[in-house]
């Protein structure tokens, strides 16, 4: 399902994945920003949140709307997240069970 632009995924699993004719891995959940998301085990962190909805990664001076994926291959670090005080790349990042993940905010730093 393709959604368009401001428009809320109102699925019951309110998931962008597809569902049909897929078999996924063991769902997992993470926390990002302290709220609990759900994802199957392999997926990257972005790839998770993109399909819970959440597109902001990261927040810098210069983009006040905030940073998301962009490359997807580890080229841009638009989608730079901190995990143990240290920067990932969330779209080759992998999920792990229980894993604690923040938005990285460029301006405190
Ligand atoms: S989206 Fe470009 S490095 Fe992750």
């Amino acid at each position: 399902m393709f959604l368009k632009k401001n428009q809320k995924n109102t699925s019951p699993n309110k998931s962008l994945r597809i569902t049909r004719r897929v078999e996924r891995s063991q769902i997992i959940n993470f926390e990002f920003n302290n709220q609990l998301i759900s994802a199957h085990q392999g997926e990257t962190i972005a790839i998770a949140l993109l399909a819970n909805e959440i597109r902001t990664l990261s927040y810098n001076a210069a983009n006040k709307t905030g940073s998301g994926l962009f490359c997807a291959m580890g080229v841009c670090q638009q989608c730079l997240v901190k995990i143990n005080e240290q920067n990932y790349e969330a779209c080759r990042t992998h999920v792990m069970p229980d894993m604690k993940v923040y938005s990285v905010n460029f301006n405190n730093e």
